[in-house]
């Protein structure tokens, strides 16, 4: 796919508004950042913009104000984490909308960057309201979309700003769309997708479009006990829900969808849904009717990691278990390590708890490219179209 490059651009005494995803996690009922990765992985096309003499509008959202102004969701331990990563000040501009805005905006110097006030306060944002777009449109000479994590969303710092102005993605957007990319399409084989997570209706659609381009899907999580039971393995509804056990039904209803799938062959089931519940080891065939399964069993994580080691591809997205507590930690830190062990393949890895199991077993370093993107990661394997995305390529093909 063709995006219009950066890097080609003249932005020399430009003011460029770039849309970054800074939706970063609190630590529970604080500001304080728990993970500033999307900070980070933001800084590249910071630096590249300031170095090509432009000066830098960020914007983001933070939360779900719903188009309201809510104290405890403002910008302010963004900016302030931004100054601190990038070592530069970065100025705090209000809004993100009203007539002080622009008269700031005006006022940048080259290389100068400043952000703008969470946009989700704006009702205008979420609506992808013309008005507001063309207001935010109205503060720069050049938009840049380097929200890959929000690119499934169609707002209007996503998609509508974006037929305003010239418009280019950044560098962390084109990253995570070539490393998407590749995880749906290249031809390396064997390729082998790892699904697992709690949100188990999200994954149901990615099962059904990676099956029949991977040579095998490997089943973790709550999908595990929705498909057992749909299978009537499993009579409990209590760790699976009615829609989500018909949906495994589809699934397993599949054929060709279903000679990809390896299920688990043992699990961890525990009588409460408690860090200290007593659990045993069970073969899927024995499941007592109520209780919960909180991880694969070790034989199943010992198959999943030589499966893991033969891939030349591998796409992964949501732990094996409940990885919090650690009486059933071993099936996602086993299948960490071994992805991260096999140093052949080409690694792919997103979601929210994905990441946070990447880093709580340490193996980062371990994985091609991990997604900051939750649902936009979700919804591209999945194989929709993102709207961030498809306004990107409009522009692309039209200049
Ligand atoms: C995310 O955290 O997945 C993105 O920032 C999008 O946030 P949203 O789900 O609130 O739109």
């Amino acid at each position: 796919m063709k995006l219009p490059r950066l890097e080609d651009a003249d932005l020399t005494g430009k003011r460029v508004l770039l849309r970054a995803d800074l939706n970063v996690t609190f630590e529970p009922g604080t500001t304080n950042i728990a993970d500033d990765s999307r900070v980070t992985a933001s800084m590249p096309t910071i630096e590249l913009l300031r170095r090509k003499g432009a000066s830098v509008i960020l914007c983001s959202h933070l939360g779900r104000p719903k188009g309201q102004v809510v104290p405890d969701m403002r910008i302010e331990p963004v900016r302030a984490r931004t100054s601190e990563v990038l070592g530069e000040r970065v100025e705090y501009l209000g809004g993100p909308s009203g007539d002080e805005v622009k008269p700031s905006a005006e006022k940048l110097n080259a290389s100068d960057v400043a952000m703008l006030e969470n946009l989700r306060f704006d009702p205008g944002e979420e609506a992808n309201d013309p008005q507001f777009s063309a207001a935010l449109a109205a503060l720069a000479d050049i938009y840049v979309n380097d929200a890959f994590g929000a690119s499934h969303r169609a707002h209007a710092s996503i998609v509508g700003v974006a037929e305003y102005l010239p418009t280019y993605a950044g560098l962390l957007m084109r990253a995570e769309i070539e490393a998407l990319e590749r995880a749906v399409s290249s031809e390396e084989r064997p390729a082998i997708a790892i699904l697992g997570g709690a949100k188990v209706a999200d994954k149901l659609g990615v099962v059904e479009n990676l099956a029949p381009r991977v040579d095998a899907v490997l089943i973790g999580g709550g999908m595990v006990a929705a498909i057992l039971a749909a299978q009537g393995k499993f009579a409990s509804s209590r760790t699976a829900g009615d829609d989500e056990i018909n949906a495994a039904r589809g699934l397993i209803g599949d054929a060709a969808v279903m000679s990809k799938l390896v299920l688990p062959q043992d699990v961890i089931f525990a009588e409460e849904f408690s860090e200290q519940s007593d659990y045993r080891i069970v073969g899927v065939n024995d499941i007592a009717k109520l209780g919960f399964l909180l991880d694969i069993g070790p034989k199943t994580a010992q198959h999943y990691a030589n499966i893991v080691s033969q891939a030349k591809k591998i796409v992964w997205n949501g732990p094996m278990g409940l990885f919090e507590w650690s009486a059933f930690a071993q099936g996602t830190a086993i299948l960490a390590k071994s992805i991260a062990g096999n140093r052949k393949a080409f690694k792919l890895a997103g979601g929210g708890s994905t990441v946070e199991a990447i880093n709580t077993f340490g193996v980062a370093d371990g994985i091609t490219h991990v997604s900051t993107g939750g649902g936009a990661s979700l919804e591209y394997l999945e194989g929709k179209t993102l709207p961030g995305i498809a306004a990107l390529r409009t522009e692309a093909t039209s200049g």
